[in-house]
């Protein structure tokens, strides 16, 4: 019998307050390796707590299931940016596993997320299979790239105005920032990084390094001297017989422009007794590639999802962003895991602006809430979900068109992990 049907058993949701912290993540933390979690790690996590947007399942005087959420501007395709709640610390004790609290947290936290007037909730998901149930869609994915250093010529050498500086990694909150502000609108999918998230992220702790080393961080300044770009990495150090076989692990790379971002690669790839260079989140369309004399040396070792995108109002979401033809359409939203946030709505959008209102007009594609979460940013094609039997063309060549409407270039992508 489900927990929560027991009546010998009071499974009470409450809001934590500030002292209920630890006891309050000890299933997130349970579920991820750490029964008793560290000093450190209760410092880190308490940094970027945002305690009044965060709810969980106590068990008599024992909270077994927890689900924050993180305030996030996100943006959307036309470089428009939107608010939205950012799922994270989401755990239930295997102790009350399958009974149903996870679901009374999403229920309920998707009603919070709504009366904030938030339109939109996004989350990382540990495995592919949980949300999609709560209508989270997959919206950015990322490709795992790597490089051989000496196969890395540049089909023209690159150049940008400026100067490249390292920075300590404590004094690097406000330039990197600074950049990283400068250029989170190019791309869909992109998220806000708050001081805190700097702050927590350049604490670099010891059990975030995998065996490589402390971080290290390159910044570029533009001709002007302002941050323009920059790059985090690691270097994994490896002797073999004949010499050093060391790795530069990319953590993260961004540039204001196209030249900036080949400089900062071009850095990477030169650095003295590093034979490879391997960027761990990169975009799908990873620009890299179309520098490079072999192309091909560029491997591709993964590809996943990152960022899961909920809608929870249709009109405000898909009026907020940006499309590429203009054209119009008319949506069947099936929303099962909520229902007051799906309905029929008339879409008309262009590279200019986009309206979307309430209509009682004849479909041309009827999709759930899940699907419309993974077509928002113009990341998932509607022919490959349509060829999966997951929308329903009604109007014959509605999957085409929306295609035409929803696609976005570059291809959304988000690196924040949250
Ligand atoms: C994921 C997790 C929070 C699920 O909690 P739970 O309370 O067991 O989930 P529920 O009982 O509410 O299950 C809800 C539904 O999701 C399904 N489900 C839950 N977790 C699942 C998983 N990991 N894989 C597949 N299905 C899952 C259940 O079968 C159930 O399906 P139904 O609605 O069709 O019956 C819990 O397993 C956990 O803490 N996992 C480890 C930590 C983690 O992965 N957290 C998520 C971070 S993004």
């Amino acid at each position: 019998m489900p927990v929560q049907d027991c009546p010998a058993v009071p499974l009470e949701l409450r809001v934590p307050t500030e002292d209920d912290f630890a006891d309050f993540l000890r299933p997130v933390f349970g579920a991820f390796g750490e029964p008793d979690p560290s000093a450190e790690s209760l410092d880190d996590e308490r940094l970027v707590w945002e305690p009044e947007r965060s709810l969980g399942v106590v068990d008599g005087d024992e909270w077994v299931g927890a689900a924050g959420a993180f305030s996030f501007d996100l943006t959307v395709p036309g470089g428009g940016t939107m608010a939205m709640a950012g799922v994270t610390m989401v755990g239930v004790a295997a102790t009350h596993r399958r009974q149903g609290l996870l679901r009374r947290m999403m229920e309920r936290q998707l009603d919070d997320i709504v009366d904030r007037g938030e339109a939109l909730a996004g989350l990382t998901a540990s495995e592919t299979s949980i949300y999609g149930r709560y209508g989270y869609g997959w919206a950015t994915g990322y490709a795992a790239v790597e490089l051989e250093t000496a196969r890395s010529a540049f089909r023209v050498p690159p150049q940008a105005p400026g100067r490249l500086r390292m920075v300590q990694a404590a004094e690097a909150a406000g330039p990197l920032a600074e950049a990283y502000e400068r250029c989170r609108r190019q791309r869909a999918g992109t998220l806000s990084r708050s001081d805190r998230y700097w702050e927590q992220k350049l604490r670099d702790r010891e059990r975030r390094r995998n065996g490589a080393s402390a971080l290290y961080v390159v910044l570029h300044e533009g001709a002007d001297g302002r941050p323009d770009g920059y790059a985090t990495y690691r270097v994994k150090s490896a002797w073999n017989d004949v010499g050093s076989a060391s790795t530069v692990i990319v953590t993260d790379l961004v540039a204001a422009d196209h030249d900036v971002y080949a400089v900062l690669w071009r850095y990477l790839l030169d650095i003295d007794l590093v034979t490879k260079v391997v960027g761990q989140v990169r975009p799908v369309d990873e620009p890299l590639r179309w520098r490079l004399v072999e192309p091909r040396r560029l491997r591709t070792t993964g590809l996943g999802d990152y960022l899961w995108v909920r809608v929870l109002d249709v009109p405000t979401a898909l009026g907020a962003r940006r499309y590429a033809v203009p054209d119009g359409l008319v949506l069947e939203v099936v929303d099962e895991f909520r229902p007051a946030s799906g309905g029929r709505f008339r879409l008309d959008g262009g590279p200019d602006g986009a309206e979307c209102t309430p209509t009682d007009a004849t479909p041309d594609l009827t999709l759930g809430a899940e699907e419309l979460g993974c077509i928002y940013l113009g990341g998932v094609a509607l022919r490959d979900l349509a060829a999966a039997g997951r929308i329903e063309e009604c109007t014959p060549g509605a999957v085409a068109r929306a295609d035409a409407l929803f696609t976005t270039t570059p291809a959304p992508f988000n690196a924040t992990m949250f």
